[in-house]
């Protein structure tokens, strides 16, 4: 791992394209070569194994990728306990999610330090192949508070944790599996691959969009908001494993394709997904966020209310405050933070606490859930909250699951 110092938004890393330097200074690549791919399959059968769920899979994926760069693999103890406690990794640079591989007693009882081990994937297919470093004994309570600021059972991020085995196991990856994880091959572009495109469009400035839901007007607020300010958009909804009550990635992706094509430049935006799960760890999931924007070649985050937030786990506004915790030079990334939005009736446009003088009663906010509860009951959402083409796709998509 490279040292922090130095590492900023500077342009033109060695080898790497895009408008800020990958997170480190160098974007990483842990995917086998394909002349290389059959060998190392073969000697994964004969290795001991861990079996992964798809949340792993996909940390697994994003390590691979360079989207956790400068991640080479699963967390040691010394980077573990320095996220937990310091919110960076143990050679300074801030971090704010462990990125850990679980594993159960048995499982990891059946190989040391410096053995090699094959991951397999929900499927039963080898997923990659990890050199051992350190097996180690996680601290759940320790992390749900640090990482969650709660040990409540009740929240989906500590719920999903609980889940996984006790014993931590770190190392370097090799990736073995397919080129995509995220059910929309099309739409899965690379950090590298993003970059690229940045290249090619010339934007010098990318500020992401990071969403799990469909887009509203309150986010297409936000993202135009930030298009005065910067040269282009990238919207990169999270498409892992969510709660079951968010909905589904493939109902989104249509509304995100509806609404780009009618209300958005279209060389002024990039739709892409990433296949990530996701933590609801509210502010620190906004750092990580953040940090993996940066990965995919982004120079600026738009962070909003409640961001990653479930719940009443978080403040409105903690997920913007954290930044102020984390050195903004070594960040790289800039967070853009808006204030809550909302339809406001006095000035017939959206608007914040910022910029209108509304009374409560002149301003109309509407919740994911309250949405979500009107589908379901068949009631078509009002243009105040989201644009008429997504609220077809939306009734669409329930009136086919009832
Ligand atoms: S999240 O879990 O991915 O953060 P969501 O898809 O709801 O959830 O939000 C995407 C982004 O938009 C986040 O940065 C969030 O803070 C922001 N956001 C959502 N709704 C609003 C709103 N009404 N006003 C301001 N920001 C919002």
């Amino acid at each position: 791992m490279e040292s922090p110092r130095g590492v900023g938004a500077e342009t033109g890393a060695a080898g790497t394209s895009g408008p800020i330097a990958p997170y480190g200074g160098s974007l990483v690549n842990r995917v086998v070569a394909a002349d290389a791919r059959d060998a190392l399959l073969a000697e994964a059968a004969s290795l001991p194994a861990i079996q992964i769920p798809s949340r792993i899979l996909a940390d697994l994926y994003l390590i691979s990728v360079g989207a956790l760069s400068p991640l080479e693999g699963f967390m040691d103890a010394a980077n573990y306990n320095s996220v937990l406690d310091g919110m960076t990794l143990s050679n300074g640079l801030p971090w704010s999610i462990p990125v850990v591989l679980p594993a159960s007693e048995e499982e990891a009882g059946a190989f040391q330090a410096g053995e090699r081990v094959a991951l397999v994937a929900p499927d039963g297919e080898v997923a990659a192949i990890i050199d051992v470093t350190e097996i180690y004994d996680r601290d759940l309570s320790r992390e749900s508070r640090q990482v969650y600021r709660t040990e409540d059972e009740a929240h989906p991020g500590v719920a999903a944790i609980r889940e996984l085995g006790p014993r931590y196991v770190a190392g370097p990856v090799q990736y073995l599996y397919g080129s995509d994880i995220s059910g929309f091959p099309k739409d899965n572009l690379t950090p590298a691959q993003t970059r690229d495109a940045f290249d090619e469009a010339g934007w010098r400035t990318v500020v992401a969009f990071q969403t799990r839901n469909p887009i509203h007007r309150a986010h297409e607020y936000l993202q135009k908001c930030a298009l005065e300010m910067v040269e282009g958009l990238l919207v990169h909804p999270l498409v892992g494993d969510t709660k079951s009550d968010d909905i589904p990635a493939d109902i989104r992706m249509e509304c995100y394709e509806t609404i780009l094509d009618l209300y958005y430049p279209h060389d002024r935006v990039l739709l892409s997904v990433l296949p990530a799960a996701m933590r609801y760890a509210g502010p620190r999931e906004a750092i990580f966020h953040a940090i993996i924007r940066r990965n995919y070649g982004c120079t600026h985050f738009i962070v909003g209310r409640d961001h990653a937030g479930v719940g009443d786990y978080y403040g409105t506004y903690d997920a913007q405050e954290i930044f102020d915790e984390v050195d903004a030079a070594l960040l790289g990334i800039t967070p853009l933070k808006f204030e809550h939005a909302f339809w406001c009736k006095r000035t017939g446009q959206m608007a914040s606490n910022k910029t209108t003088p509304s009374s409560p009663e002149e301003r109309v906010f509407l919740s994911g859930t309250k949405v979500r509860d009107m589908l379901a009951a068949g009631e078509r959402p009002p243009e105040e909250f989201t644009r008429p083409e997504v609220a077809d796709v939306l009734m669409k998509a329930y009136r086919n699951t009832d």
